[in-house]
């Protein structure tokens, strides 16, 4: 990696991984795009572009003019959002994927695109979801990250494009809210804890998930783009993954810094529906044995830091 262009820098990757990639690698070799434009750190302190990922050619002319060698894929819908826009979703998650695989191809450019617990459905074992399993997804999200994940191997076996590829859990920050997921519950209860003392959940009491703080995550991306190829058995995508919890779990977390921290549930059966199809909890013990993955925080950690870092930030 010496010259990357991101897409969908502006999203919660995107906003923490453009500064971290600028720091490692040089500002002016990370070319941040997205479909919009704000003031934040992404656009004003380094090379970005406009960029809608459809547009195969504006993509494909942005990566010569800059003379990239890897992109990181990151515009696509969150799958609540996909599940209320599944053409969108389909056409967007798709399209934009194919589009910066034929650029990688061209280019000859690493790759790097997240797939997702969601790529997990409910047929899928719930406990210590191994790496490789059933995956039989039933939402528009997940259908989108099978096929991602095997679009990125067939290009990787066809064309000898080196893609990557992590599966997510849901990823929790203090600088870019996620906006459209199913996790965002985990999220967003830090925010209103901070600000009222109290949360109301979408999710379910004793819904687990998988749950990664974001430095982990960066840092996951990078260890597998820079992780010696010959090492790895698999590519797209490996399960990675810090913790696993529910709803009263963070709750009680938080309580800790929090005593008066008040949880009541309003559940949203669209997300609750979603949630449920997911795994409790998966194995990254493929992502440890081929590149040593491994997370710094667990959910008390996370907590300690997400309040202070938040605090500072809501003054
Ligand atoms: N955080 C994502 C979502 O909830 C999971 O990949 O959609």
């Amino acid at each position: 990696m010496k010259k990357i262009l991101l897409t969908g820098a502006l999203g919660q990757i995107g906003s923490e991984l453009t500064g971290k990639m600028r720091e490692i690698y040089g500002t002016d070799n990370v070319i941040a795009t997205d479909i919009r434009q704000t003031d934040s750190e992404v656009v004003t302190a380094g090379p970005f572009e406009i960029l809608d990922v459809m547009d195969i050619e504006a993509m494909g002319n942005i990566a010569k003019k800059y003379n990239v060698d890897t992109i990181i894929h990151l515009a696509a819908l969150l799958s609540a959002t996909a599940e209320a826009k599944p053409l969108l979703a389909w056409n967007l998650n798709m399209g934009g994927l194919v589009n910066a695989l034929e650029v990688s191809r061209e280019l000859q450019c690493q790759f790097f695109t997240p797939s997702s617990i969601g790529a997990f459905g409910p047929t899928t074992p719930k406990d210590c979801t191994p790496q490789d399993t059933i995956q039989r997804p039933t939402t528009m999200y997940g259908v989108n990250k099978v096929a991602g994940e095997l679009l990125c191997d067939y290009y990787y076996q066809k064309f000898g494009v080196d893609t990557r590829g992590l599966r997510f859990p849901g990823l929790i920050s203090y600088v870019a809210p996620p906006g459209g997921g199913t996790t965002d519950y985990a999220v967003e209860i830090y925010y209103e804890a901070i600000k009222n003392e109290r949360y109301t959940s979408y999710i379910d009491r004793g819904t687990y998930m998988d749950m990664m703080y974001m430095p982990d995550a960066l840092n996951a991306i990078i260890d597998l783009m820079e992780a010696n190829p010959s090492n790895l058995k698999h590519r797209n995508s490996f399960n990675v993954t810090a913790m696993s919890f529910e709803p009263e779990q963070i709750a009680a977390e938080i309580r800790k810094h929090i005593p008066a921290f008040e949880m009541e549930y309003q559940v949203d059966p669209v997300r609750q529906t979603i949630a449920n199809s997911w795994p409790n909890s998966i194995d990254p013990t493929a992502a440890s044995e081929e590149w040593g993955f491994k997370a710094d925080y667990d959910l008390a950690k996370m907590t300690t830091d997400m309040l202070e870092k938040l605090k500072m930030k809501l003054g």
